[in-house]
């Protein structure tokens, strides 16, 4: 049984797949790593929520080579593809098993950043609101936080041009349609997005300011606020 957001069975082909299931993908994480206001060499605390097999981690790391990250997941097998990826980094990355928001670890010091990316979609309502409430306590004054996701559109005509766009975007990678349906449709089992408006007025509800998309194609939004000085 596979846990919300492990996408594929098996962790090890997640990369390729990811590349080929997500329009973009490439630039989402772009889009989160050239959001935040720090200087390449600022030495930044990073909390990165539902890291996967790190993929987003080692673009962070390698951006601001002084940062520490805390990766959090609840997946084991996705973690033990971060651990393999993330060991050149050393005591850079650290990797805790959890879920979020219920296991949301508490900073020892305040993190200057909170970042993820595919990850907090599979949440409800209740427990992303939740969410933001914790990344805003846990962020120094100044800190953002930067998520990258699926949203829902309210107009049902939107939900299918972009289901359109993403099957049109996995038979350019040259995936069978079947195999991409397959997987697709047992992820969705989790999937709840919520729109891109509720979600804005949900960081401004938890006290952000600055709140703000900052990227979108069709159903991926990378989006955020900071938290007052
Ligand atoms: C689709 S993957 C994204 C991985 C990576 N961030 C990326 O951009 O490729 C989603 C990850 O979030 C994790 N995840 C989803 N919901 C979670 C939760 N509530 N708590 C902890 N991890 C979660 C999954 O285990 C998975 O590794």
């Amino acid at each position: 049984m596979k846990k919300p957001g492990e996408v594929f069975a098996d962790a090890s082909v997640y990369d390729p797949g990811i590349e080929a299931i997500v329009p973009r993908y490439d630039e989402l994480h772009d889009a989160i790593l050239n959001s935040p206001p720090h200087d390449r060499n600022d030495p930044v605390n990073v909390l990165e929520l539902g890291a996967g097999t790190g993929e987003l981690t080692t673009k962070l790391l390698t951006r601001f080579p002084k940062s520490d990250v805390l990766v959090v997941d609840h997946s084991e097998q996705m973690l033990g593809e971060a651990e393999r990826k993330l060991e050149t980094f050393g005591d850079r990355a650290t990797l805790e098993r959890g879920a979020f928001p219920d296991d949301y670890p508490a900073a020892e010091d305040e993190y200057d950043l909170v970042v993820s990316s595919l990850a907090i979609h599979h949440l409800d309502e209740g427990r992303k609101r939740d969410l933001f409430d914790a990344v805003y306590e846990s962020l120094s004054p100044g800190g953002w936080f930067i998520n990258g996701d699926v949203i829902r559109f309210d107009a049902p005509h939107l939900e299918t041009v972009s289901g359109e766009m993403i099957e049109n975007w996995v038979r350019s990678k040259g995936w069978q349609e079947d195999d991409f349906m397959d997987e697709w449709q047992a992820s969705d089992d989790y999937d709840d997005p919520s729109t891109l408006t509720d979600q804005l007025v949900w960081l401004r509800d938890a006290g952000f300011e600055a709140v703000t998309s900052i990227w979108q194609y069709y159903n991926f939004a990378v989006y955020g606020g900071r938290k007052s000085e």
